[in-house]
This record gives C-alpha cells, structure tokens and sequence, in this order.
C-alpha cells in the first residue's frame, strides 16, 4: 500500500525524503509527493507514475525546507493522476495518508453542504477538509487533529503538518503501521523501519488509535481519548538490510537466487542439524494437545499455508481448517477455542489476515504468526511468533519469502508430529536429514536449469494463456506459478488440481494451450500421468516438471521436460518452486514487463 515519510530537522528535507520513499516504493508507486514548508507556505512537488518522475520534477524545482511529508501511492479512491497525488493541501494543512477513510461519503457530503470544495478524487481530501474545518472554526492545530481523529472511521496512517507551524509533524494511526525515528535534533517518521534506517535505528512504533506530535526534540504520544501514553522505544536493526541489487538485473532474480542461503537461515532456528530434531517449538501454542488447526493468509502466503495444511494433517494428523483471510474473516467459521491459528504474512501488516486474527483471538484461540517482520502488528499481537528469517523481500512478487514460509511451516509439522506421537523419533530424524539437504540442493537446482528456463521462458512469452496443473503439495505449487506468472508477465494462468481437470477446464486444451504440469515420482505421479495423457490426447503443449525417476517413467511426448534431482517429498514443494519462479521470471523479462514493480500491485496490503 501507499508509503508515508515525515522528517521535522535542521537542514533541506526533500532529499533526504525521496531517499526514504525508495525504500518504501514497493508499497505503491503509481504516484508520488513530497511537501515543505518554505518561508510560512506550504510548498510541494508530486508526480505521476513511478518515483524517479518526481526525482525529475525536483531536479527543475528543487524544494527547500526543513521539515516535510512525502508519499508514495497505490491508488484506492481517484485515479492515479497528479492531482489525486499526494500530499494533499487545504488552507495551509498539509496530510499525507496510507489507507482508507471509510466514512469520507458522508464526511465529503457533510463539508460540502458547510461550502467546502474538494479539488480531488480522493478518501484522504475529508483529512485535510476537516482539519482545515476545525482550524476555522477557532481551534488549534493539536485539537484540531484531535477532533479529526475523531470524526474519521477505516484504516488510515497520517501525517499532517501546517503552514503556520515550521517545527511540528502530527501524525496517526489506526491501522497500518507508523514508526516514529529518534535523531540528534531531528526526528523522523516512516511507514516502516527500512524507511528510517540511513536516519536511525531508534524507532518507536505507534500503537492502533495512538497520535503523535513530533517536534524536533522529541514526541509526545496520545490516545484517541486525548490522554498521554507512552510506547517502547526499540532499537531496530533494519539498518542491517540496507539492500541492493547486487549484480542482478532485478532484485526478484537475486531473490530467488538467495533462497537456498535464506532457507539455511530459517531453517537453523528451527531445526538442530546436528542432532537432526526439531527444535522445542514455542511453549505458547501445545501442538501435541490441540485438537485442530486453523490457518489464513492471503495470496503467496495462502498457498503456503496450502502446502502446511498437506504436512500438518499428513505427519501430525491434525485436520486443519484454512482460507484465504478475505474470505476467513467474515465467513463466521465455528472455532474451537481449545484449537491454535496460524497467520502466515510476509508484511505481518496485511489487513484481511489481521482481521482473521482478531476473529481467532476473539473466539479464545491460540495465535502464532509466521511472519518475516518480527516487530510487525501480526506479530506483535499473536502469543507465538514464528520467524522466516527471510531478509528484506523488495521485488513485488514473493519468491523467497514462500519458499521460507514452507521451511518453517515443514519444520513445524515435524515438530507437531513428534509432540502428538504420530511420527516416531527415526522418521524425525530423516525428515530432518531431508530438510537439512535442501539449501545444497537449491543451490545446484538453480546452477543448472537457468538456460533450459531460458529458452522455454521465450516460447511462453508469446502465448495468452497457460495452464498449471498439480497434485497433492503440487496443487498449490501449480496455483502459485499460475499466480506468480500473472502478476509480472500478465499472461492469463490457471493453476488446477490435476484430477480437476477434466471437471471444466479440459475445455480449454487445443494446440495453442501451453499445460505445465508439475510431477515430482511421487504417490501421485500415476494419476498425474493419466491427466497429462488426456491433454496430450487433446493437442495441448505439454511442460513438464519431474524428477529423473519422472523423465524415465513417462512416455510421453512433452513440448519441453525440465528434470529435477530425486528429492523427499518433504522437500519437493521448495525444490519444484525454482523452476516455476524462475519461469515467471524470465517469462517477464522478455516481455520487458516491470518485474520488481508490477502494474497495479503493491508488497504489504493493509486495505481490505
Ligand atoms: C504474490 C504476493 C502476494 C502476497 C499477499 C500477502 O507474489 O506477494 O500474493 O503473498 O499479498 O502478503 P503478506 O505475505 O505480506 O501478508
């Protein structure tokens, strides 16, 4: 979602500001602002489209200051346009905002019958129409704030400064998250703590309905009543993850080539590689004594979960019961209290997962949270927190975040099977062995099927449609290669259960119609084979996915065969995920699609 940056300082802010919204470019970036305070004015520049637009817009029109508020935009309310740009201005206040004011209908229709007139499309206008409302009307700039706040329902983070004060941020949450920086005579605000870290790794995170004035020396914090509160202050390490490219075209391509190095990372803490155990997995959630699961997530994070739901009710038997949290959310699922909930996000921020959370913990459920941002508000309100220790993940797309999502979530089915008795201590063991081979084996995985990928990603780049198949933990592989081949190639996919196949989608075959099936030798590979006879019998271009044992059982004639090494099942899910990342990757890069930056995307969704 939109990027929020504020800093009240000493020297020229806009820079610095610009600096900062890079970092937050993958929440939005169909749009951007930056606004200071220049000689008592309120002064701005915004742009249309991607950040360096407005690089370029400051580069003629340099903009002094030395305090401002800078925003990068993924389009809710009003198109993508300079004008619904923010930071938005109403008689000299100035209001940058991620989220969405869900009442602003009737607080638009309310300030228009008062004679205000909006000048743009946007939720956020109300922001700056009230406050300059309750200015008018004779109150201050903090109590003006406060009855905003007041008056504003949804999801919002705020920042707002005014004309007449050259020294003060104020800003809000209720929702996603804010993170206050501490500097020497300066102080800073960000969306998250990436943001900050060239300023300081000092961050205070503001809790929901709290708001903040921030002057140069220090901020007080306020609750939605008004009164005082006061919030940790932590150090972050964020710094640490000051990242670039590297020697990758773009930062996906280094993603996924830094999954086998991020999988030993996550793996470590869960597992002992020496005595091949899992480790004791977090006291807070008893696997051995829940009676079922429940898990939500959205997205990459949902077919990961997908994939969990195979292990946890195959080594651990535990049923669980899972859902796309949009759907989890309001679906007013009977829940066992005695039962345990996963939530599995890689922002640990993203609304609708949240909200399932909420739902769970309501109803007297055990929560933990696999997540890759440990100071996140998923995690923050959850009684386990499960790391996946992936490092900062830049590009659009997931690729080794849901590879780590599955490590984790592998490794914890071992380890609930082990505390339920339902897998001895020697099938432990070879699990864990199984596990701990994984990082070698996507390192030499990925040495040798790039120039295969390669030539295979050109074919596809000219075709319309493709189709995914899969079964068992391959269903949700062949739903997240469809799904990570639409969203940076724009190729229309379909990921299906293979057996589904001829229920519907079988109608779709001709000899036009590209079919990558994925086939690990498994205890599905005869079924599976029977499917891709029947779109073979149809014409359709078979791409096939398998293992060495794989190749040499099929007969039939496929388009292309990407081979694979042997691998246990437990693993095969990370391992068949280089292949189809790599060929929505390279799919894109022919196409010349933006990979890291996707149309109409954005990383950390905290709108429902
Ligand atoms: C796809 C992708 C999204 C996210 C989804 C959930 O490549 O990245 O589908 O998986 O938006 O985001 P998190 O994991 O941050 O909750």
């Amino acid at each position: 979602m939109c990027g929020i940056v504020g800093i009240v300082g000493t020297q020229p802010v806009a820079g610095r500001l610009v600096d900062a919204l890079k970092r937050l470019e993958y929440r939005g970036y169909d749009s951007a602002g930056v606004a200071t305070i220049v000689d008592g004015r309120l002064v701005r520049r915004r742009a249309e489209g991607k950040l360096f637009n407005l690089e370029k817009r400051l580069a003629e029109e340099p903009l002094a200051g030395t305090i401002g508020i800078a925003h990068t935009r993924w389009a809710t309310h009003g198109a993508p346009t300079e004008a619904n740009a923010h930071p938005h201005f109403v008689e000299g206040v100035a209001v940058v905002h991620n989220g969405i004011i869900e009442n602003f209908s009737d607080l638009k229709d309310e300030l228009t019958a008062g004679g205000a007139t909006f000048t743009t499309q946007t939720d956020t206008e109300v922001v700056a129409q009230l406050v300059a409302k309750y200015r008018r009307d004779g109150l201050g700039r903090r109590e003006a704030m406060h009855a905003m706040l007041r008056r504003v329902t949804g999801a919002y983070a705020l920042a707002v400064i005014f004309q007449d004060d050259p020294s003060t941020i104020m800003a809000a949450r209720s929702g996603p998250p804010l993170a206050i920086g501490h500097g020497r005579g300066e102080m800073f605000l960000g969306s998250d703590a990436i943001a900050l870290a060239p300023f300081t790794n000092e961050i205070t995170y503001l809790v929901d309905g709290d708001w903040a004035v921030i002057g140069r020396d220090g901020v007080f914090l306020f609750d939605i009543d008004g009164n005082r509160v006061e919030r940790p202050r932590q150090i972050s390490s964020a710094a640490a993850y000051l990242v670039d490219k590297g020697n990758h075209r773009h930062f996906m391509e280094k993603e996924i080539h830094e999954q086998p190095e991020a999988i030993s990372h996550a793996l470590s803490h869960y597992v002992d590689f020496l005595a091949h155990t899992v480790r004791p997995i977090a006291e807070e959630i008893d696997f051995a004594k829940v009676p079922s699961l429940a898990i939500s997530a959205c997205g990459t994070a949902y077919l990961a979960g997908l994939v969990g739901k195979y292990w946890f009710e195959r080594y651990a038997r535990l049923p669980v019961e899972i859902d796309v949290a949009s759907e989890f959310r309001y679906r007013e699922i009977p829940l066992n209290p005695a039962s345990a909930a996963l939530f599995i996000s890689q922002s640990g921020e993203t609304a609708d997962t949240l909200a399932s959370l909420r739902y769970c913990k309501e109803n007297g459920l055990k929560i933990g949270a696999v997540v890759n941002t440990k100071e996140s508000t998923i995690a923050r309100e959850s009684d386990a927190v499960f790391p996946i220790l992936a490092g900062p993940e830049i590009g659009v797309a997931s690729t080794k975040a849901f590879t780590c999502q599955l490590a984790v979530l592998a490794a914890l089915a071992v380890g609930a099977g082990r505390a339920r008795g339902t897998i001895s201590e020697a099938e432990e063991k070879t699990l864990v062995r199984h596990l701990a081979e994984m990082p070698r084996i996507m390192a030499s995985v990925l040495n040798t099927i790039q120039q295969s990928i390669e030539q295979l990603s050109r074919d596809l780049s000219k075709c319309k449609d493709v189709l995914y198949l899969g079964r068992g933990t391959s269903y949700p592989l062949a739903m997240e290669g469809a799904l990570k081949l639409k969203e940076i190639s724009y190729i229309h996919a379909e990921g299906y259960a293979a057996g589904e196949l001829k229920h519907g989608p079988i109608a779709l075959i001709d000899e036009n119609m590209p079919v990558i099936v994925i086939a690990p030798h498994d205890r599905f590979f005869e079924k599976t084979v029977s499917n891709m006879q029947e779109v073979a019998a149809r014409g359709g271009r078979i791409i096939f996915i398998t293992d060495e044992k794989g190749a040499a059982a099929s007969k039939l004639e496929t388009m292309v065969t990407i081979v694979l090494p042997n691998v246990d099942e437990i693993i095969a899910p990370m391992i068949y995920s280089l292949p189809i990342q790599l060929l929505a990757y390279h799919t894109a890069v022919f196409m010349g699609t933006d990979v890291d930056q996707p149309r109409n995307l954005a990383k950390s969704v905290t709108v429902e």
